[in-house]
């Protein structure tokens, strides 16, 4: 079953080794040079002014929004303003607590600590952090059976920066525990024509505006598949073409790569057609879409709706999935009759 660790695929969260290394090359350092996320970044820019001038650890940060928008990014940026240590680790690879352990009394002095997916911590390791997070205080366990001691630990004061997709799946008191929590939105079309400008700069690839901005439209406004189609083109345009990107080479390579003027990908229209002509446009529950794709729930709840329901081709209802006229428009389809007189 393919789902959204699939790095291949254009529109999954996952990378392809190679682009690990690209990724860490394109990704803005300072604040300034994070492009969009106005209100997110201006939050963002005041608490660490604030705390740099106190000389105090930042808040904790919850980053939040689906992949691909900068969140690991602008993590490391809180700690290059900051001028301080970064230190990752992720929800999955947290096993056990003797590791967190070991992270939370090793820090440093109002360094960050990132933890990728939190959604994803065992609910012990969660508990543990709470105290940690509150009062830089960790209680841990000396001994076994009868002769054990629970002795409280001090921790320095740090910065704890979380990022999830899944928001919703944090329990209330971990969520209380972050003062500032920046929300990451889809990027702009013109947001992305600055990112894939920039990272052509960076990648010594000559591109013009009108090439720039054919690539930024179809990205789903999403910087991670902007550069990964980016990627592509300067491919082809060195094959084909005189290595220079314009909007005739983007257009070419895009349509060779069946990358529509959405930027949907083969699942998305999958999806919206599988709801069209058998559900006959919904509702449909998640599962039974899943099942009807061979798809994972989490690939298609995480990775591919939150960017379909943004352009208004699909709707979330208590009782299912839905394409919505523009969904029937965009594929040329007439309405079906439910459609014209109740929903829209
Ligand atoms: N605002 C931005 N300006 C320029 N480039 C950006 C911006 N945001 C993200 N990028 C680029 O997009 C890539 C993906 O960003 P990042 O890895 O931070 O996303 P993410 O939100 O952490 O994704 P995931 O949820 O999959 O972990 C980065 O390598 C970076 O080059
Ligand atoms: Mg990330």
């Amino acid at each position: 079953m393919a789902g959204k660790d699939d790095p291949e695929r254009l529109v999954s969260a996952a990378r392809a080794e190679d682009e690990n290394s690209f990724e860490l090359k394109l990704r803005p350092r300072r604040l300034q040079e994070f492009i969009g996320q106005q209100k997110a970044k201006e939050q963002l820019a005041i608490a660490l002014e604030a705390a740099k001038s106190r000389g105090e650890a930042l808040d904790h940060v919850l980053l939040f929004g689906p992949p691909g928008l900068g969140k690991t990014t602008l993590a490391s940026i809180i700690a290059n303003e900051l001028d301080v240590g970064f230190q990752q680790t992720s929800g999955p690879a947290l096993q056990i607590q003797g590791d967190l352990t070991a992270i939370l009394t090793n820090l440093r002095e109002r360094q960050v600590l990132f933890l990728d997916e939190i959604h994803r911590v065992q609910p012990v390791l969660e508990e543990k952090l709470y105290t940690a997070l509150e009062d830089y205080k960790l209680d841990i366990i000396i001994g076994q059976g009868p002769a054990a001691r629970t002795h409280v630990m001090d921790i320095k004061p740090f910065t704890f920066v979380a990022a999830t997709t899944r928001p919703g799946l944090l329990s209330s008191p971990l969520r209380s525990r972050f003062g500032i929590l920046l929300r990451l939105e889809f990027y702009t079309d013109d947001d992305l024509r600055f990112i894939v400008e920039r990272s052509a700069e960076v990648m010594h690839v000559p591109i013009d505006e009108d090439g720039a901005a054919e690539i930024a439209m179809r990205s789903r406004g999403t910087p991670r598949i902007a550069n990964r189609l980016l990627r592509r083109v300067r491919d082809f345009a060195q094959v084909r073409g005189s290595g220079k990107i314009d909007r005739d080479t983007a257009e070419q390579a895009l349509k060779l790569l069946e990358v529509d003027a959405h930027g949907f990908d083969e699942l998305d229209r999958r999806l919206l057609m599988t709801i069209i002509e058998k559900y006959d446009g919904g509702p449909v529950g998640l599962n039974t879409l899943a099942a009807t794709l061979a798809e994972e729930e989490d690939a298609l709840e995480e990775v591919y709706e939150p960017f379909l329901i943004q352009i208004g081709f699909l709707d979330r209802t208590p009782r299912g999935r839905v394409a919505t006229r523009l969904a029937y428009e965009h594929f040329g389809l007439p309405l079906p009759r439910k459609q014209n007189s109740v929903l829209f």
